[in-house]
């Protein structure tokens, strides 16, 4: 079947994307995206998730780095809510992506943005229900060598390498530590960690200020659970009763492993299940309170 991407202002086929080999992106890292998630509801539509958070990043974090998108943030969610019906889809993964065309050279002044907007079929991330994770011996990028809270292409490379290290020694994923030693986040999730019934996630400062890690604290607000957002040492998260990560693609993910230690003697915990339980009647449409972070598709 044939895929389609938005792509300079048309829908095309996504055979016929292409990126000029002089981008400045591609050469330097210096674009912005995002990944969002849409999904099969209980009533048969679809619908995107946070999509009107998703897009205020993406512009947050184009802004950043001094990229003037040409449509306005309406404009752009249009456009998602299209590619997905256009692509026939309900489970899918959002990729709009913001790149600066063409030139040999750091300084980006006056040099053209494209915007793209790519839907793919997705399921499970991690294709397992609970995953083991090393702490890498790569930390995340200081917070005053970049801009934590933009979502720049650039940085991922600091995820890629904690990622291949992860792997090579039979991993699932990576923990990494902030420039101070305490827990940052994940290769490409937040953390949270229980302990006596409290949710404990790092704070904001060297980490992606995400947008599940958002949806889980308002959750646990509602069920009444606590949490708090502190500086998080490894000993502490070693010694915690459950912990999991969260993420647009990662969802909810239990942990159950973190370098030799089992979590919880290896098993997922009460509050984990709940807040995974809560976050998937939340995204398939079932509780009504939560209905204003659906965009409907179809
Ligand atoms: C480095 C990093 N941290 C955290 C997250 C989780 O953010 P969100 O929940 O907005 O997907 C992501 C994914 O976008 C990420 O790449």
């Amino acid at each position: 079947m044939k895929q389609y991407v938005w792509f300079n202002k048309k829908i095309i086929d996504i055979n016929k994307a292409n990126v000029p080999i002089l981008s400045h992106t591609l050469h330097y890292g210096d674009g912005v995206f995002e990944g969002i998630r849409c999904y099969k509801t209980i009533n048969n539509n679809a619908a995107i998730f946070r999509l009107d958070d998703h897009i205020k990043r993406l512009f947050k974090s184009a802004n950043y780095i001094n990229i003037k998108i040409d449509f306005s943030q309406q404009e752009i969610k249009q456009q998602c809510l299209k590619i997905v019906k256009k692509n026939n889809l309900k489970n899918c993964y959002l990729r709009p992506i913001v790149f600066r065309n063409k030139r040999i050279g750091l300084d980006p002044q006056g040099l053209e943005a494209n915007i793209a907007i790519i839907a793919i079929p997705f399921d499970n991330y991690f294709q397992k229900e609970a995953i083991k994770v090393k702490i890498s011996k790569f930390i995340r990028l200081h917070p005053q060598s970049i801009i934590s809270e933009a979502k720049v292409c650039g940085y991922y490379i600091n995820s890629i390498l904690a990622t291949i290290d992860a792997k090579k020694e039979g991993y699932d994923e990576a923990i990494m530590l902030d420039y101070k030693g305490y827990i940052a986040e994940g290769s490409g999730e937040n953390i949270f960690l229980v302990k006596n019934d409290k949710l404990y996630t790092p704070k904001l400062g060297s980490i992606l200020p995400g947008i599940t890690r958002d949806t889980v604290i308002k959750i646990a607000k509602d069920l009444k659970i606590k949490v708090i957002e502190k500086n998080i040492t490894v000993n502490e998260i070693l010694n915690s009763d459950e912990v999991f990560f969260t993420g647009t693609a990662a969802e909810i993910t239990p942990i159950y492993q973190i370098n030799n230690k089992l979590i919880n003697k290896g098993k997922i915990g009460k509050i984990t299940n709940i807040i995974k339980y809560t976050y998937h009647q939340i995204i398939t449409g079932e509780i009504n309170q939560y209905h204003h972070w659906l965009s409907f598709v179809y």
